[in-house]
């Protein structure tokens, strides 16, 4: 946590995503839209990284989950089904004087320090006036506060009308719980098994803020893991997690204040803090995911929703947060939301859902014992506050990401760039690289200028050629995070770098 304690800001990281092509504001030249932004060359590559390693975490390493891909704009009657329709809102205020629009509850956590998650509109009306909060942008008095439902709206073909109203998605989740029978039909699955789908989502949130963390596109990848309910605690790999332990902060610990104590997931089950085995095991599971892209476990925490913070479809929800220097803040839930989508889809449309369960010999309405839902932007943000270092005896940052994630795996430099048969050899090595991972060939500047380069921007591995490599066919590797460098021949270098990427050294 050095980095992290220097306080790197959002800023500050915002800064260094747009110079070195991460991410930039959205349609800039136009001054930009809140809560929109553009991956750039190096962005897209991450992002892709990240999404391709929860799908092989997900679904190709498991056997009892599959995927899908749905659309983003579904029938309406789905949100109405959901309760989104109805319960998606947060509260606003507005001022008076300068008509700026605000998130009630954001602006009373600001000044208090207060959770204050599930209150009313009249409630947090009451806490405005009794703590005088006023509007942040000119000190005006603040309206009654409203609630605002936070889906995107649009129509359907040429008319606009009434009847063709429809709402870009505020989860995937959705077209999981309308496709579950026919995904279990085709793919021949039993209880339990699980749908994983990554796509976009939309919220038109009222105050986009902090960058990535809350924006109004952003993607979502999430599992709807699903049981017959007699099984809640039936769950075949607890024995794989039952031992890991992890920071956690329960519902009680809040209410009491305390802070966040590290615990394994035997004793949060035996306590019965966490409500089910299989509950348990897949908040471990992701957390061990987490920590696999790179996060550290004491930047990791997991958080149980007070019962009056819960979402309308939710039992029981933890929520793993990571330690941003704007405070823990949540990447990820993971909610029981039991069997209440699907009833009520099987109510709004009058379709039989259930599913046959061949161990009990019945039809059983598939029961959601666990939704790991994870925001990629904000994993992204993460990953970027745990990897970026200001390393001050090199004099430049270095970006120290898994090698399995950096955008460009290795450079190919040759020493000097006014030697035809040095130029000449690079450029073959860069060719037979290029067809396994993704290179830049580098020719412009000092070798100490191209190294610093793709530090900053996370490439674990240089190749340098040099006037050795002409005779010898071989070549230097320089390693990102140790600087040392190793002696490889040529035809060598792909085997392994494949074997150090696997191996997550740099
Ligand atoms: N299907 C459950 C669901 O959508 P959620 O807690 O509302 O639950 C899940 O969202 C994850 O989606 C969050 O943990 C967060 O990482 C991400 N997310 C939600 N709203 C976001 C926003 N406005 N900007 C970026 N990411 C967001």
């Amino acid at each position: 946590m050095k980095e992290m304690e220097k306080k790197l800001t959002i800023n500050e990281i915002a800064t260094f995503c747009k110079k070195k092509g991460f991410i930039f504001p959205s349609s800039e030249i136009y001054g930009g839209l809140s809560g929109f932004f553009d991956y750039g060359p190096l962005g897209v590559e991450l992002k892709n990284n990240l999404k391709q390693l929860w799908w092989k975490a997900h679904v190709h390493e498991r056997e009892d989950i599959v995927g899908m891909d749905g659309s983003i704009i579904l029938n309406p009657r789905v949100w109405v089904a959901s309760g989104h329709a109805e319960h998606f809102e947060d509260v606003l205020v507005e001022c008076k004087k300068c008509h700026q629009r605000f998130r009630a509850d954001q602006l009373i956590e600001e000044k208090t320090g207060e959770n204050v998650d599930g209150k009313s509109p009249e409630e947090l009306h009451e806490l405005i006036v009794a703590k005088g909060i006023k509007c942040p942008n000119c000190g005006g008095e603040l309206s009654e506060p409203k609630s605002f439902n936070l889906m995107f709206k649009t129509y359907v073909g040429p008319k606009q009308t009434k009847e063709n109203v429809a709402y870009l998605r505020p989860e995937t989740a959705q077209s999981i719980f309308t496709e579950v029978k026919n995904i279990m039909e085709v793919s021949r699955k039993k209880l339990p098994f699980g749908i994983a789908q990554i796509g976009k989502s939309f919220r038109n949130e009222i105050s986009p803020r902090n960058f990535l963390f809350r924006s109004r596109e952003f993607e979502q990848a999430e599992i709807e893991y699903f049981i017959n309910e007699k099984d809640l605690n039936n769950c075949p790999y607890f024995n794989e997690v039952e031992n890991y332990k992890m920071l956690a902060l329960t519902e009680d610990m809040q209410k009491r204040g305390n802070k966040e104590k590290e615990m394994s997931v035997k004793e949060l089950v035996n306590k019965g803090v966490i409500k089910s085995k299989w509950q348990a095991y897949w908040i471990s599971f992701e957390h061990k995911f987490l920590v696999r892209v790179g996060l550290k476990p004491e930047h990791l925490r997991i958080r149980q929703h007070l019962s009056i913070e819960r979402a309308h479809y939710s039992l029981d929800t933890w929520d793993i947060e990571y330690k941003f220097p704007f405070g823990w803040k949540e990447i990820e839930g993971v909610s029981n939301r039991t069997t209440f989508d699907i009833k009520n889809h099987m109510k709004e449309s009058k379709k039989d859902l259930r599913v046959f369960d061949e161990k009990y010999k019945e039809k059983t309405i598939p029961y959601v014992v666990s939704e790991p839902s994870l925001g990629i932007d904000r994993l992204f943000l993460a990953v970027l506050f745990e990897a970026y270092e200001n390393n001050e005896k090199r004099g430049n940052i270095v970006l120290k990401l898994k090698p399995f994630l950096s955008p460009i795996k290795a450079a190919v430099l040759p020493l000097v760039s006014n030697k035809e048969e040095l130029m000449k050899k690079a450029r073959e090595v860069y060719n037979s690289l290029k067809k396994d991972f993704n290179v830049v060939f580098d020719k412009s500047g000092s070798i100490g200028r191209r190294y610093a380069r793709e530090d900053e921007i996370g490439t674990p591995f240089c190749i340098t050629i040099d006037f050795d490599s002409l005779k010898n066919n071989d070549a230097t590797i320089r390693f990102r995070d140790s600087t040392e460098q190793e002696r490889v021949a040529i035809k060598e270098i792909r085997d392994k770098i494949t074997s150090l990427i696997r191996n997550d050294k740099c």
